[in-house]
C-alpha cells in the first residue's frame, strides 16, 4: 500500500530544491532481462548502464526515486577514502588501497560523463578535498596517510600547513567533485524513460527468488521474471543474516546554513575525528548566497534518540569555526552502513541465490560506491566478470578487521536485552500527541504512537527482520531497529530494510 503520510519528518536541501519524477505502481506481471529493486543511485545508475548495454530493465521502488538515502546524502564525490587508505592498506595491502582509489576516481569520471552525455544539469563541479587535522590529534595521522597514498602512486596529494577554511594542517586531494544528487537522479530517470526502461513506484518487493529465472514478487502479488536481479535497497532485503553481520547501520545528521557567496571556497572538507565532520558548499538557488552543508554526529541507528541535541552540536561546531555562517535553512538525517574494512559489498548475493546481485555497505561513500556498483554489476551480468570483483566481493572476510567484527556483533547481541527491560511508559495515556513510546504488555513490547488528533496506533515492537526491539526516533517520527537498521514509519509500515514487511499492527483497545 502506498504511504499516504509523510515518511520522515525532516527535509534535505536536495528534497527542498528539486522535484523528482513520480511513477505509478506495477499492476501486471512482467518479463525482462534485469529486474532492479530500489530506485536510488545504485538502482538507477545500474539501470542506465544496462540499457546502454542493450538489456531490457524493470526498476521497482517501494516509494519513489530518491526518497531513500540518495535524497538525504551530502553528495561529496570523493576518491579519498574516508576510512583512510592507511587503514585499508593495513587490512588488505597496498595494491588493494590503489585499486580502491582507482575505482572511486573512475566512479567520479563516470558521473561526470553521464551528466555530460545525458545533458543533466546537476551542478557537477570538480574541486579539491581536504582532510584536516582536528586540534589535539596526532599529526602522524596525516603523515601515515600521505606516505600510503604516495606509496601506491597518488602523487598529486600534498601536505599543506593550512586548509582554506579551518586553517588547520591538512592533506589536499585533487580531482574530487560535488553535485546535486536529486537533479542527477531526475536526469537518470529522464534518460531511462527515453531508452524504454520501465520504472514503477509505490511497489514494495517482498521476495527475490534466485534461479535460472529470477522471480521478484511484490507485496501485491505481482511477479517480474528476469534473467538477473539487482537488489539495490541500500540494505539488502534478500539476505537475512550473512551480509548484516558484516556491516553496521549508523544514523548521521546534516544541516545547511546560508553563507554569503565567496566566503568559503568550493571544496570537500572533513576532519580526523571519529565520527568525523564533513563540510561542503552548495550554490544557492535563490540568489541570496550559498548553502554551507555540514554533517556528522553519527551514532548506531536506534541506539540514541537525541537528534535535536545533535543538530545543535553541529550548528555550534560550525559557528565556532565559520563565523560568517548565517541562518540555518535545512536539517535532516539518514543512514549509512559501515563495513569492517570501509569497502562496499558489491556482487553476487552471498546467501547463494543464483543470478541475484547486491550492492550495499556504502561506508559513507555511497555516491561513488553506488556508481562503482553500477559499473561492476553491469559487467558481471553482461560479461560474467568485473575488474574490481575481488576487492568488493560480498563474501570476503577481512581477517585483520576481526576485532571490529566481534565488537559490532557483540553490540547487536546486546540490543536483544531490550526484551527484558521495562517499557518507557506504564500507560498509553503518557504518550503525547505526535510522539511514540514503548509500552510493556505482559511478555511483549508494544510500539505506541499517538497522532496529532490524539488517536492511538499500536504495533508489536518486534522488528520483522530478526526480532530486534524497535525504538522511537523523536526527530524523524519513525521506529528504528538498533540491530541492523530497519526503519518503520510512525504507523509501523516498513521504510527501510533489511525488514521486508511492516510491524504487526495491534488493536490499541487491548492495551487499556
Ligand atoms: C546524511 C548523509 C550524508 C551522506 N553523505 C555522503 C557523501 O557525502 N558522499 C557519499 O558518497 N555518500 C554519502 N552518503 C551515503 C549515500 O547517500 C548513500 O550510500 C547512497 O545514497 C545509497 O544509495 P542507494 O541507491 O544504495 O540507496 P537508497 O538511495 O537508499 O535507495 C534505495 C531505494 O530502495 C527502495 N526500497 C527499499 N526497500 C524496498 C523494497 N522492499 N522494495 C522496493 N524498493 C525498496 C527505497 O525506497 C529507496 O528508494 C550519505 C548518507 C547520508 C544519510
Ligand atoms: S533490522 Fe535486524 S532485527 Fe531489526
Amino acid at each position: 500500500m502506498a504511504l499516504e503520510h509523510p515518511v520522515e519528518a525532516t527535509t534535505s536541501v536536495w528534497q527542498a530544491t528539486c522535484d523528482t519524477p513520480s511513477f505509478g505502481p506495477l499492476t501486471q506481471d512482467m518479463e525482462t532481462d534485469v529486474c532492479i529493486v530500489g530506485a536510488g543511485l545504485v538502482g538507477l545508475t545500474a539501470a542506465l548502464r544496462l540499457v546502454r548495454a542493450g538489456r531490457r530493465v524493470v526498476v521497482l521502488d517501494s516509494q519513489q526515486p530518491g526518497r531513500g538515502n540518495t535524497g538525504r546524502t551530502t553528495a561529496h564525490l570523493a576518491s579519498a577514502i574516508d576510512d583512510r587508505f592507511s587503514e585499508l592498506a593495513r587490512v588488505h595491502g597496498l595494491d588493494a588501497a590503489r585499486l580502491a582509489w582507482e575505482s572511486h576516481a573512475t566512479a567520479i569520471d563516470c558521473i561526470e560523463a553521464i551528466a555530460r552525455d545525458e545533458n543533466i544539469d546537476c551542478d557537477f563541479q570538480r574541486c579539491d578535498g581536504y582532510l584536516w587535522l582536528a586540534p589535539d590529534q596526532d599529526p602522524d595521522i596525516l603523515r601515515e596517510e600521505l606516505e600510503t597514498v604516495h606509496a601506491f602512486g597518488w602523487h598529486g596529494v600534498q601536505a599543506m600547513d593550512e586548509d582554506p577554511v579551518f586553517r588547520r594542517p591538512c592533506l589536499r586531494f585533487p580531482d574530487q567533485a560535488q553535485f546535486h544528487p536529486l537533479k542527477y537522479l531526475a536526469g537518470l530517470c529522464a534518460a531511462l524513460k527515453r531508452s524504454g526502461a520501465a520504472i514503477f513506484g509505490d511497489t514494495r518487493v517482498e521476495d527475490v527468488a534466485g534461479g535460472d529465472v529470477v522471480v521478484t514478487t511484490t507485496e501485491r502479488g505481482r511477479r517480474v521474471r528476469s534473467k538477473a536481479a539487482i537488489v539495490a535497497t541500500c540494505s539488502p532485503i534478500c539476505d537475512r543474516f550473512a551480509i548484516h553481520s558484516k556491516q553496521a547501520p549508523y544514523t548521521t545528521y546534516a544541516i545547511g546554513l546560508r553563507i554569503p557567496a565567496g566566503v568559503v571556497p568550493t571544496g570537500l572538507y572533513w576532519d580526523t575525528i571519529d565520527p568525523y565532520h564533513y563540510v561542503r558548499l552548495q550554490p544557492g538557488s535563490d540568489g541570496k548566497g550559498d548553502v554551507l552543508i555540514v554533517g556528522g554526529e553519527d551514532h548506531k541507528t536506534g541506539q540514541a534518540d537525541d537528534g535535536e541535541r545533535r543538530f545543535e552540536a553541529l550548528e555550534a561546531w560550525t559557528r565556532a569555526r565559520v563565523p560568517a555562517a548565517q541562518e540555518r535553512l535545512y536539517r535532516w538525517s539518514g543512514q549509512v552502513f559501515e563495513t569492517l574494512d570501509g569497502l562496499a559489498h558489491i556482487g553476487p548475493d552471498p546467501a547463494g541465490a543464483a543470478n541475484v546481485y547486491i550492492a550495499t555497505g556504502d561506508s559513507g561513500m555511497g555516491m561513488t560506491h553506488s556508481t562503482i556498483a553500477a559499473m561492476m554489476l553491469c559487467s558481471q551480468i553482461c560479461d560474467g566478470e568485473s575488474e574490481w570483483s575481488h576487492l568488493y566481493d560480498p563474501r570476503r572476510k577481512p581477517l585483520k578487521a576481526g576485532g571490529e567484527f566481534l565488537r559490532e556483533n557483540a553490540n547487536v547481541a546486546a540490543q536483544y536485552a531490550d526484551w527484558l527491560r521495562p517499557g518507557e511508559i506504564r500507560s498509553i495515556d503518557e504518550v503525547a500527541p505526535g510522539t511514540g513510546a514503548i509500552l510493556r504488555s505482559g511478555l511483549s513490547r508494544v510500539a505506541v504512537y499517538r497522532d496529532e488528533s490524539g488517536e492511538i496506533h499500536a504495533c508489536s515492537a518486534a522488528c520483522t527482520h530478526l526480532l530486534g526491539s524497535v525504538s522511537w526516533n523523536h526527530l524523524e517520527k519513525t521506529w528504528d531497529c538498533p540491530c541492523h537498521g530497519s526503519r518503520f514509519d510512525r504507523l509501523g509500515e516498513v521504510i527501510a530494510g533489511p525488514a521486508r514487511s511492516g510491524l504487526r499492527v495491534l488493536d490499541p483497545r487491548t492495551l487499556r
